[in-house]
């Protein structure tokens, strides 16, 4: 997919379908937030993918427990990296798996203590995949038309010069 598209295409999504995600799609979605750059190139966190009955009390930890019970992939980004670099792994996670047509949501911590017990470090990002319940089409209208319908504030409003 041209990556304005999947920018533009993206939305976050919380309901999945029960589709597994296969093992090598895991596997790149993960190395894409390995690739991400930090500042210093510290790579100051760990990609801890969260399965069964960790799943099941990571769930209970986040605002929307739905989220991540539906999911068909989890991920808890943990560490000490910097914000900036925590959103750019994310995003790079969530953007690569929106070019297979899975799609994720970042999930809000309710209980950060007990999330850093399950996971085993400070948990800075929660991340929920899976292919969408509502199948969705990013190639259905151009990356200028889905960038026209999203939910965001005018460009105009957010840019100024000095
Ligand atoms: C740091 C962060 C935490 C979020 N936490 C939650 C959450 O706890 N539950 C949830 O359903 N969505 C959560 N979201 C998703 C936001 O609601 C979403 O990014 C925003 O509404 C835009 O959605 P859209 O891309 O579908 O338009 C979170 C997003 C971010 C960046």
């Amino acid at each position: 997919m041209d990556t304005f598209l999947a920018i533009a295409s993206k939305r976050d999504e919380r309901a999945y379908a029960e589709t597994p995600i296969a093992d090598e799609l895991a596997r790149r979605i993960l190395d894409a937030g390995r690739l991400s750059g930090s500042a210093r190139n510290a790579q100051r966190w760990e990609f801890v993918v969260v399965e069964g009955e960790a799943r099941e009390r990571l769930a209970a930890t986040v605002y929307a427990p739905e989220n991540v019970r539906g999911a068909a992939l989890t991920v808890a980004i943990v560490g000490g990296a910097a914000p900036f670099d925590v959103g750019r792994c994310a995003q790079n996670m969530m953007l690569a798996a929106w070019n297979e047509g899975v799609v994720s949501c970042p999930n809000g911590l309710r209980d950060p203590e007990a999330a850093a017990g399950i996971c085993g470090g400070e948990v800075r990002a929660v991340l929920s995949f899976g292919y969408p319940a509502r199948p969705r089409d990013p190639s259905v209208r151009s990356a200028e038309e889905w960038s026209r319908r999203a939910n965001r504030r005018p460009l105009d409003e957010l840019t100024r010069r000095v």
